[in-house]
């Protein structure tokens, strides 16, 4: 039976978080399910060791994967691995805007350099990613954008605003990127995990874990634990496929019910 991801191309931010045996960040967790699914993966990431082991890893499971080096808020690294996209598997289908980082605080303890580099990954990484990837995906009579947004860019976090604020900015570029691309069957959606288990998150905890504050999140999660990012890789996975070609411009929201109290 074919994959859903069948003859697709797809490029994913964020994405060296896919060390099988470890716990997978969400591009990780995305990047296996695709290989599983058929796509030809390439993975685009700041850490470039961890980044090529990941995708030595997906091409000794029989996927086809490849890694290149990309910061995601720079726009040549962008017009770099659309590039080596193109160059390595011939086409570009599918992207995932997944890179990110954390910064704790509220408004009064963010400094200017936190707020900048929240916005500057979650914001403009998404914009540069979906602008770069058009071309590719126009000449392939369409595509896919999705983008990792937070249930933080749906409801406020106080205690990380520049966060909150950057997942908020990338919520509704999606929409304005959605409308704009409808009629060449570029579908654009976001995904907004809540609290899910990943190398990121385990950070972030560990910070709060230092200072003897005990993990706030599970507390308020209905589904009474925290997500795994397989759970979310579900999601991105569906929104790639054309299983989902009437969706655009719509927010996938994955958070064991936080935000529907
Ligand atoms: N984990 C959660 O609870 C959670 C919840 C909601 C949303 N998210 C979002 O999902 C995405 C993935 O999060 P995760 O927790 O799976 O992270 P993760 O553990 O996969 O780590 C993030 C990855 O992004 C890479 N990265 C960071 N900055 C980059 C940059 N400028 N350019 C390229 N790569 C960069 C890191 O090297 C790392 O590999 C992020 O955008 C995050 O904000 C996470």
């Amino acid at each position: 039976m074919a994959g859903r991801l069948e003859g697709k191309v797809a490029l994913i931010s964020g994405g060296a978080t896919a060390h099988k045996g470890n716990v997978l960040g969400i591009g990780g967790a995305a990047a296996w399910a695709f290989a599983r699914e058929g796509a030809k993966v390439v993975l685009g990431d700041l850490d470039d060791v961890r980044g090529e082991e990941a995708a030595a890893q997906i091409r000794e499971s029989g996927a086809e994967a490849a890694f290149v080096h990309l910061n995601a808020t720079l726009e040549p690294n962008w017009e770099k691995a659309v590039a080596f996209t193109l160059k390595t598997f011939g086409k570009l289908n599918v992207v995932v805007n997944c890179a990110g980082t954390t910064a704790i605080g509220g408004v009064e303890q963010t400094t200017e350099k936190a707020w900048d580099s929240q916005l500057d990954v979650h914001a403009k990484g998404v914009f540069l990613g979906t602008k770069h990837a058009i071309p590719a995906m126009r000449k392939s009579g369409g595509g896919s954008v999705v983008n990792i947004s937070s249930i933080d860019g749906i409801i406020g976090n106080a205690h990380a605003v520049a966060y909150s604020t950057g997942k908020g900015a990338s919520r509704i570029f999606t929409k304005a990127a959605a409308i704009q691309y409808a009629k060449e069957n570029i579908r654009v959606n976001s995904v907004h995990p809540g609290y899910t288990d990943t190398p990121l998150a385990r950070s972030a905890i560990a910070e709060l874990e230092k200072d003897g504050i005990p993990d706030p999140r599970i507390p308020r999660v209905p589904l009474g634990r925290l997500a795994k990012a397989e759970e979310i890789a579900n999601g991105i996975l569906f929104l790639a496929s054309d299983e989902s070609s009437y969706v655009t411009g719509a927010e996938l929201v994955i958070d064991g019910g936080m935000t529907a109290q």
